[in-house]
């Protein structure tokens, strides 16, 4: 009898298609993909595939980027109900009001946000290259939406910007405190404490390196350390323990994305068969969106 996984690969061949896996997807749903990465990376690898279709673990907001920049692609999605809570906190008619209080900003605007929210925005950014956008836009004032905590971390290393604040935040990086790293660092006391930037800012203070999750899988690589704690979601354990053999990473055990497991390989195989369910986007969104989205890729 054909394993899940033989037909998935079976029935990509037929589709033509591609399969981009985030950090944080579930390691069979990893080891499966043909590509595996941080927004910023599979973003690019988005745009520029020659496959028929893409099908997208992660969330929604990382299927819509891929439409986005390549809107001649079938994006699917296994899991069309996958969504970032942090994109929710910023609708495109509150970025529309923030700009009538601050008619000289501009708008820069994490990828974690929906396609309308994005097409009011005047570029994008991700963890991997937030600092670098914010510092290449001409106005001093940036409305930063819709993370508090990336936001503040930006405002520390581009103090020539005055970063106008949101309030959102994820769920998951918000939960992890600086007591939860101290716990950790009692039991390994050598170890390098990584963070996401979208933790807190008392966690980020503490850590050695701020990274996106692919940033944070060559930091440890290159680093001579053998023990790190790992101030992001869980699933980086997968990646980061394959490619890192001899080193030892420690994790805050809530540290779980719920949206980012719910793909799976039976949902991957489903999608495949029907190729659905599939992205679809607004004309006027699509169109308002690509160029946020494009400057985004343009910054590595
Ligand atoms: P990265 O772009 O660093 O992979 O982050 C995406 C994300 O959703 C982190 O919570
Ligand atoms: Fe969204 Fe946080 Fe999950 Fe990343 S880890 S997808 S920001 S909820």
């Amino acid at each position: 009898m054909t394993s899940t996984r033989e037909r998935i690969a079976a029935l990509k061949n037929d589709r033509k298609a591609v399969i981009l896996a985030h950090n944080y997807c579930l390691p069979e749903v990893q080891d499966i993909a043909d590509h595996v990465g941080d927004s910023l990376g599979l973003s690019i690898i988005a745009s520029g595939t020659d496959a028929d279709a893409i099908v997208f673990c992660g969330v929604t907001f990382m299927a819509e980027s891929a439409k986005i920049l390549n809107p001649k692609k079938k994006v699917i999605i296994p899991e069309e109900y996958a969504a970032c809570p942090m994109a929710s906190m910023c609708t495109a008619e509150q970025i529309r009001d923030a700009r009538k209080c601050h008619k000289d900003a501009c708008v820069v605007g994490y990828v974690n946000s929906t396609a309308s929210s994005k097409a009011e925005m005047d570029v994008c950014c991700t963890s991997s290259n937030a600092v670098d956008i914010v510092s290449s836009v001409k106005e001093k004032d940036v409305i930063f939406v819709p993370d508090m905590n990336l936001g503040a971390y930006v405002a520390s290393k581009v103090p020539s910007k005055n970063i106008i604040p949101w309030n959102g935040y994820c769920p998951i990086h918000q939960s992890i405190t600086e007591k939860n790293i101290a716990d950790l660092r009692e039991g390994h006391p050598d170890a390098v404490v990584i963070a996401h930037p979208e933790c807190r800012t008392d966690v980020l203070n503490i850590a050695d390196a701020v990274c996106s999750t692919e940033k944070m899988i060559a930091y440890a690589k290159a680093s001579d350390k053998k023990e790190f704690i790992m101030a992001t979601e869980i699933g980086m354990k997968h990646r980061l323990t394959k490619e890192c053999p001899g080193k030892r990473f420690y994790f805050i055990d809530h540290a779980i994305c719920s949206v980012m497991k719910m793909t799976s390989l039976s949902s991957i195989l489903k999608a495949l068969e029907t190729m659905s369910p599939e992205i679809s986007i607004d004309d006027d969104t699509m169109e308002r969106a690509k160029e946020p989205l494009i400057k985004m890729t343009e910054v590595k």
